[in-house]
């Protein structure tokens, strides 16, 4: 039995309802853990980054077929909110807008900061199960797992040699990770998992990487490995891989229940897949402030703001006018409009994932196709690179 990807989706109210404070930036990648603006040292400014994203924006609008995306997660968990409006939303956009997309469940890099990761493929269906739910539609978009491309790992042999051990010591988002890590010895995989990231990225030949801001240097060690490969091995001045490009999108910042990032590791999400209950006990446990007067100030009152954002994006409305609905009604009527914007536009979404849930035979199907499709890929690339070595035997 196969489960249609036609049945409605809501669509993400446009970004123009809520103020330009409220955004940040942050495409696909890393939504989940601790933003920390560690990525300021690196030599692609955000300014130019962003430049070059609106550009890009332009160029997709006009040709979409001209790009290939890849972007993906580490299968750690359920995915939230916070990953719905930050990242996956756009994802879907980008595939309807006809862009071809490869999806990667980063099922290796889940070891980067833990011994032992517990039941990865209960993980990696949940991935999926998330993926489908908010509309993500396998007949345009290659789901994959890195770790089913034998061909994709080979390439990091090559990449590896490429790259200095300075280099992967410098990276910022490695160096943050590693200070936060569980684990009292960093691991080579810690310290290399930017290089594999890059045979993720070149394998496709992406040339767009919507990823958020943390995701920064691992893009730019991508293109330096294939500019590297190019000029090394590159025959005719015919480039074997493309350098590909971040694409940042603005994208909310939404708070967890303790008034902190939203993130899985830190338990005060609220899961795509909570039921309305579980979503109604969330939000009444959301840290707000003291004051009775609801308003929207993201600056001063964080909390109470991400609270009102929140419903803004549910309902399509611009979070000035939410938060004077509420007005002098106090924090409980606040939660209860966010609990019910929440359980409403996420219904639909909600109910397809429930109706996949009864067919994991086809979750897992869609999961297998997409390994095929990306091994196919992996070792035409694979093959090129072995002709471009001269590792041909
Ligand atoms: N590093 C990303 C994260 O932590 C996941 C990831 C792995 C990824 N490979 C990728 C993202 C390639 C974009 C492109 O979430």
């Amino acid at each position: 039995m196969s489960i249609s990807a036609t049945s409605p989706v809501p669509t993400l109210p446009a970004p123009a309802g809520a103020s330009p404070g409220t955004y940040r930036e942050q495409g696909g990648g890393k939504s989940d853990e601790t933003s920390t603006g560690a990525t300021t040292g690196t030599t692609i400014g955000m300014s130019a980054a962003q430049r070059r994203s609106a550009e890009l924006e332009e160029l997709i609008r006009q040709d979409p077929g001209r790009f290939r995306v890849l972007t993906g997660d580490r299968p750690t968990g359920r995915l939230h909110l916070g990953h719905y409006f930050g990242t996956l939303h756009n994802r879907v956009r980008l595939q309807d807008l006809g862009v071809e997309t490869f999806l990667i469940i980063a099922d290796y890099q889940v070891l980067t900061d833990r011994d032992v990761a517990d039941r990865l493929d209960e993980r990696v269906e949940d991935l999926v199960l998330d993926y489908l739910a908010v509309g993500i539609d396998p007949a345009r978009t290659t789901i994959f797992a890195h770790s089913a491309v034998s061909a994709l790992n080979q390439l990091l042999l090559p990449f590896l040699s490429l790259v200095s051990v300075s280099e992967l010591s410098r990276n910022p988002t490695v160096k943050d990770e590693i200070a936060h890590s569980r684990q009292s010895a960093v691991s080579g995989l810690m310290f290399t998992y930017p290089a594999h990231q890059a045979a993720d990225i070149l394998f496709c030949k992406a040339d767009l990487v919507p990823v958020g801001q943390d995701q920064l240097p691992h893009l730019e060690l991508t293109r330096t490995i294939a500019r590297r490969f190019n000029d090394r091995y590159g025959t005719g001045g015919t480039p074997v891989f493309p350098e590909p490009d971040a694409l940042l999108s603005a994208a909310p910042l939404l708070l967890g229940t303790d008034g902190t990032k939203m993130s899985k590791s830190r338990g005060n999400a609220i899961p795509l897949a909570a039921g309305a209950d579980e979503t109604a006990l969330l939000v009444r446990s959301a840290k707000t402030d003291a004051h009775r007067h609801i308003a929207y100030d993201p600056e001063a009152r964080p909390e109470v703001s991400s609270l009102v954002l929140l419903a803004a994006l549910c309902l399509g409305r611009d979070p000035h006018e939410v938060a004077a609905d509420i007005g002098d009604k106090g924090a409980a009527a606040l939660k209860a409009t966010v609990t019910e914007a929440v359980n409403e536009y996420l219904a639909p979404i909600r109910e397809r994932r429930a109706r996949y849930a009864q067919d994991l035979g086809y979750v897992r199907q869609v999961l297998r196709d997409g390994n095929e499709i990306a091994n196919e890929v992996a070792e035409t690339t694979l093959g090129e690179v072995r002709a471009a070595m001269k590792t041909l035997y």
